[in-house]
């Protein structure tokens, strides 16, 4: 949801906007300038400064340097010290570095200042604040692969540098230079990633106020406007190289509002060159193209730096490095073969910057044509330096070490993946049966319905409108019936009002972030007068959990689920719409320290709450998050926050999912419609289409908006719609496989053209088109108005058929395809040499789909001999039995030199020898319908039999074989094969 009007005039009108309710903001489009720039946000301007400096500067040498004689290494870790020279008469501030080398081959770069004696530095006087660096984001972000490689070995040592060889096989090289410090990664003796490189390390040490006489004074305001004039004359004054832009260190202000920096400068910045990467990608969330561009200028280029600090921005700019509602500080490079990548463990706000260039030291070295290379500076507030380094080398390396680290996405409750119906606001009980009604008459698949927050009780999340929904379970039976559920929204900000329990439980146990003077911090959100959630505090994560118990949350039952909202959170008067940053939070982090967190910290509380809702009950949440950071994938589902209602934004919703997915959260996917503005028919449709392929599926609207129901726009929309619907339905066990195989490595579920096909130049930056899991299949949604065909890149030799009408696309590998796209069709092909599994008789939602039979469809390979292959994962969909042994994952495999179509266990388990529960011995029903050979062999003509072995017995099946016609490839359909999904069974052709 919104925040509406610009920052000043919320300030100006908030008393009118308290008496109106929110649901009459008016809808304004973000306002760039609500947001800072780099120059308005004081570390960054100063490193953007430094590196201007140190790049420019005839002779620069960075100040950090390792005392060589302070370090040891010992079982896979360098412990050592940094020592900055902090000015012309040679004084030091120690910085300990800790190099760690981890089993899984990944490297460990942590930098943090040493303490002071007691005394020696004075900090602001009156501040509550936690005095120390923020070390706290790897108990929230990190859950494994921390273990030490016990055979890191040093291979060299000197008093300029060390060397130590470790991963696989040894093949990774960290070489350690002292003075000044930096750092080379190698992979088989060639350097991939540079820390430091270009000298713009920069770790702002504390430091004590001293008063200085009459500065002219800057930028006290007293008024509301932005001071950017103001500052932009600043920027340009500080060419003076040596002097720093000290104007900023202890107090800053953008909005008309004033953070107070108790503790001063305290930033680290570090540059990370990829040596011979032309393309980095990651760090989401940003609305642009999937390969992250430049960030310093020139044509084509961003001038701002890429900004990760989760906020509030509504209807966002398409095509900019300004930040979103969530951060993930991973970013990863590709070029042809090779994929290395950092993950920058910090956060609070955070900024990138990208530039690209050939290599300019020795370009002719070696004789070889230089290479293009792209460096990177990365700027946070406050905090430890903490980098992870991975060195692939293929893109599933990366996401499998990343996810290692932090975590792979929780295997979702079934029907999430499912088709989800919002709107703000279904606005009665009354509305919702009949909208639940009218999908059943117009025959369109749904599972779930959503209450944004006008169910409440005036903002009172626990609390039901009692007016609109006075029997909250009535309701929930009701939709119970054909197996639907319920997500209502509940969001951090409590309100703030006397006759409220909840509020009254969170101040009587001081369980709110408090502001700067260690008062529980107040402020504006929906409620109007709000208090929110510390979610740091585990007293007041337990109490969270408690909230959620089916006897204390009144009208919530087994089908209710979760919707996290505003997490960013998001403070309708606050500076740029969040938290002040000198905010309190448990154990006196200011929230500077923890920003980017504190939306992870909120969803994960409610995740545990749904998990405990009544002992004895252990079922998968379902939780959706607008704010997330790396970590949250273990909990939540995520989507882009508040699109528009135009082709652009759907457009731009495809390499946003893509990127969520390389980047560790793939349960993503963007407001189905647009959030504002209506779409005209053309443009929902589409979006219907593109929806049905993203991990998560969910039509939502503004309150303005008209309604948008996908049975309201007449034919063909509503055939055409339908039609999206029931390919989602129909493909969902190939959705859930994804999803599995995403839990087990981290693997995306929609797969861009370099992570399948990593030898293919061209496709590294491809962002508009994927495959879907380890389906083969390829999928390019129609994103631009009246746009009939589509072009399709085609990655490979392989043999490419059309999904709805078995035509053999004529291809060519690296060329594009253009191929039939009405306003009815999907582009989808399917690649040969896979298989994978469908459920096709129409249902209403998930649920009652739970026991069908399923259909195979075998796409054959170009190659006459090449097999094709394919999975199936099937669990129960909702409970954790699926860590005893309580699932089924088949491998598939058609050979057609043999003639054979063979199910065995994927991981080649004894399937006879598990104990099978309640859902196993159920799935004994569930069968094989139908198998579809798509480019059956042309010497099946004639053939109307197949064998059929399982279990120790064989039977004769029909076989029906249509040859190739007219561009269509031969097909053969077996029907009612007789089988157990979960046996072991073989047809002979
Ligand atoms: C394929 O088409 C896209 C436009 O959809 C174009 O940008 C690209 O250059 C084409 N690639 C080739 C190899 O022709």
């Amino acid at each position: 949801m919104l925040v509406s009007g610009s920052l000043s005039s919320w300030t100006a009108c908030l008393g009118l906007l308290s008496a109106l309710s929110a649901t009459f903001a008016p809808a304004v489009a973000v306002k760039e300038h609500d947001w800072k720039k780099c120059h308005q946000s004081g570390f960054c301007a100063r490193n953007r400064a430094f590196a201007d400096h140190a790049l420019t500067a005839t002779s620069w040498e960075s100040p950090y340097n390792i005392l060589a004689d302070a370090g040891s290494f010992k079982d896979g870790q360098y412990q050592g010290v940094i020592l900055k020279t902090i000015n012309d008469a040679g004084e030091t501030v120690r910085l300990p570095i800790t190099i760690s080398f981890l089993k899984s081959g990944t490297a460990r770069v942590t930098v943090d200042e040493e303490k002071r004696q007691k005394g020696e530095i004075e900090l602001r006087h009156d501040s509550k604040a936690r005095k120390e660096r923020y070390n706290e984001a790897e108990k929230w972000v990190i859950v494994g692969g921390l273990a030490l490689d016990k055979n890191a070995k040093v291979a060299h040592q000197d008093k300029n540098q060390l060397t130590v060889k470790f991963g696989p096989f040894s093949t990774f090289e960290a070489v350690i230079n002292f003075s000044p410090f930096s750092i080379d990664f190698k992979r088989d003796g060639e350097t991939h990633i540079k820390l430091n490189d270009q000298g713009l390390l920069n770790i702002e040490h504390w430091r004590p106020k001293v008063d200085k006489p009459a500065e002219p004074e800057k930028e006290d305001d007293g008024n509301d406007t932005p001071d950017e004039e103001g500052k932009e004359e600043q920027t340009e004054k500080k060419e003076e190289p040596k002097k720093e832009d000290e104007s900023t260190w202890w107090e800053e202000s953008f909005g008309g509002n004033t953070d107070t920096k108790p503790r001063g400068p305290e930033s680290v910045a570090l540059d990370i060159s990829f040596i011979g990467y032309e393309h980095v990608f990651g760090i989401p969330s940003h609305a642009g193209p999937m390969a992250l561009k430049q960030t310093r200028g020139g044509e084509g280029n961003y001038e701002e730096p890429y900004r990760m600090y989760n906020a509030d921005v509504f209807e966002y700019i398409l095509d900019s490095p300004m930040t979103l509602y969530g951060s993930i500080p991973f970013m990863q490079a590709h070029r042809k073969e090779s994929s290395v990548g950092v993950f920058w463990l910090n956060a609070a706000e955070t900024w990138v910057d990208i530039t690209k260039g050939k290599d300019s030291k020795n370009p002719k070295a070696l004789g070889v044509e230089s290479k293009t290379s792209t460096r990177t500076h990365w700027m946070s507030e406050s905090g430890l330096l903490d980098v992870f380094v991975f060195l692939g080398p293929t893109p599933g390396d990366l996401l499998s070490k990343y996810t290692e680290l932090t975590g792979t996405t929780a295997m979702p409750q079934e029907f999430a993946i499912a088709y989800h119906q919002c709107r703000w606001n279904y606005i009665s009980e009354d509305d919702v049966k009949e909208v639940d009604a009218k999908m059943d008459k117009f025959k369109m698949p749904y599972d779930v319905i959503w209450l944004d927050i006008e169910f409440s009780d005036d903002k009172k999340y626990f609390a039901w409108d009692k007016h609109s929904f006075p029997t909250p379970l009535e309701m929930g039976k009701h939709l119970a019936s054909r197996g639907r559920k319920l997500v209502t929204i509940n969001d951090p900000h409590i309100k703030n009002v006397a006759d409220y329990p909840v509020v009254q439980e969170l101040k009587d146990k001081d369980l709110g972030v408090h502001n700067k003077d260690g008062k529980l911090f107040e402020g504006w959100c929906w409620p109007g007068s709000s208090h929110w959630i510390d979610g740091f505090n585990p007293a007041a994560r337990e109490w969270w959990v408690s909230l959620f118990k089916y006897d204390k949350w009144k009208g919530s039952m087994e089908n209710t689920f979760l919707w996290n909202d505003m997490n960013e959170p998001s403070v309708f008067n606050g500076p740029e719409t969040t938290m002040p940053k000198d905010n309190l939070h448990f154990g006196n982090w200011e929230h500077r320290d923890v920003h980017n967190l504190y939306g992870l910290t909120f969803h994960s509380a409610t995740f545990e709450a749904l998990k405990s809702r009544k002992p004895g009950e252990l079922r998968r949440p379902f939780v959706l998050t607008r704010a997330f950071f790396s970590g949250s994938q273990r909990a939540a589902a995520m989507w882009t926050g508040d699109n528009q209602a135009d082709w652009g934004h759907l457009a731009s919703s495809i390499p946003m999912v893509l990127n969520q997915g390389i980047s560790g959260f793939p349960f993503a996917g963007a407001d189905v419609g647009g959030f504002f503005g209506n779409p005209d028919k053309d443009l929902l449709t589409r979006w219907y289409q593109a929806g049905a392929f993203s991990p998560f599926f969910r039509a939502h609207a503004h309150i303005d908006s008209r309604r948008r129901e996908p049975y309201l726009h007449g034919e063909p929309y509503t055939t055409i719609i339908s039609a999206a619907l029931r390919l989602r339905y129909s493909l969902l066990p190939a959705w859930y496989t994804a999803f599995r195989h995403a839990h087990l490595n981290g693997a995306p579920i929609l797969k861009p053209m370099f992570y399948t096909h990593w030898s293919e130049e061209a496709g590294l930056t491809i962002d508009d088109q994927f495959f879907l899991g380890t389906t083969g299949l390829l999928v390019k949604p129609v994103t631009q108005k009246d746009q009939t065909t589509q072009t399709i890149w085609i990655p490979d030799d392989e043999a490419y058929y059309d999904y709805f009408t078995y035509e053999r696309i004529p291809t060519v590998k690296g060329k594009n395809v253009t191929v039939d796209a009405p306003l009815e069709k999907i582009p989808v092909l399917m690649r040969g040499s896979h298989i994978f599994p469908r459920r096709d008789i129409p249902r209403r939602s998930s649920a009652l789909m739970k026991w069908d039979d399923y259909t195979l469809v075998v796409a054959t390979s170009a190659k006459a001999d090449e097999p094709a292959d394919g999975d199936l994962y099937v669990d129960d969909g909702d409970s954790y039995d699926y860590q005893q042994g309580q699932y089924i994952h088949r491998r598939f495999t058609f050979d057609p030199a043999e003639g054979t179509l063979t199910s065995a266990d994927f991981e080649g388990r004894n399937v006879a020898s598990i104990k099978e529960g309640e859902w196993l011995k159920k799935m004994h029903q569930v069968g094989v319908d139908k198998v579809i050979i798509v480019g059956a062999p042309a010497s099946w003509a004639g053939k109307t039999t197949a064998k059929v072995q399982s279990e120790g017995r064989e039977w004769e099946v029909k076989v029906e074989f249509t040859p190739a016609e007219k561009g269509k490839a031969a097909f053969a359909v077996v029907r009612k094969l007789g089988v157990k999904i979960g046996a072991d069974w073989k047809v002979v052709f």
